[in-house]
């Protein structure tokens, strides 16, 4: 993957902005799964929950998203950042982009086979992905109002 500009194009930031919105609604709408996949399992026939709705939405954004990221690359850190820091970096959203996949994945699986252990897994994952997502917004909050190196600009105003 190469960098192909200093920023991010105009898809790309609305790509990033409509998945953090839809995984932040995926998780506020959670709660109460485990009883509906449970009348699932046992026969009954439940309308979908919101919840699996946007799973779905997630899934199909983050297809088209790491899709668009392996064809048009991304900018790499700001300039002045240590090897250190660009190495979290990397990890990070490497981190994210795995979580970003296989949480509504095994969430899909769950619910349309029925398998309840793996739906445990999977609302573990929600969790851990909601709060990398969060640090991740810190940090990005701590590089636009203390750093003030344009790293937030770059995710706002396309190249
Ligand atoms: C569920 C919520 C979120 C997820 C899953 C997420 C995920 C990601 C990922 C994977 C990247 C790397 C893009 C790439 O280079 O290919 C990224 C970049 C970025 N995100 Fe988020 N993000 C979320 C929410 C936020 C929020 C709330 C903010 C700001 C407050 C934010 C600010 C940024 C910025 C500024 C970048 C560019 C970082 C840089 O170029 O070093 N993100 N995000």
């Amino acid at each position: 993957m190469t960098a192909s500009s200093d920023r991010y194009s105009a898809l790309q930031i609305a790509l990033h902005w409509t998945v953090a919105l839809l995984i932040a609604s995926a998780w506020f709408t959670g709660e109460g799964m485990g009883r509906v996949l449970r009348q699932k399992i046992q026969g009954n026939d439940p309308a979908w929950p919101i919840h699996v709705w946007l799973g779905l939405a997630v899934l199909a954004i983050v297809a088209i998203r790491i899709a668009v990221r392996a064809f048009s690359g991304a900018p790499g850190p700001v300039p002045g950042t240590g090897e250190t820091e660009a190495k979290l970096r990397h990890w990070g959203h490497l981190a994210l982009y795995v979580l970003m996949a296989a949480v509504p994945i095994g969430g899909a699986a769950a619910w349309f086979l029925g398998l309840g252990s793996l739906a445990e897994i999977h609302s573990l994952g929600g969790d851990a992905l909601f709060y990398l997502a969060g640090a991740h917004a810190l940090v990005a909050l701590g590089h636009h109002y203390l750093r003030k190196d344009g790293t937030l600009m770059r995710m706002l105003r396309p190249s």
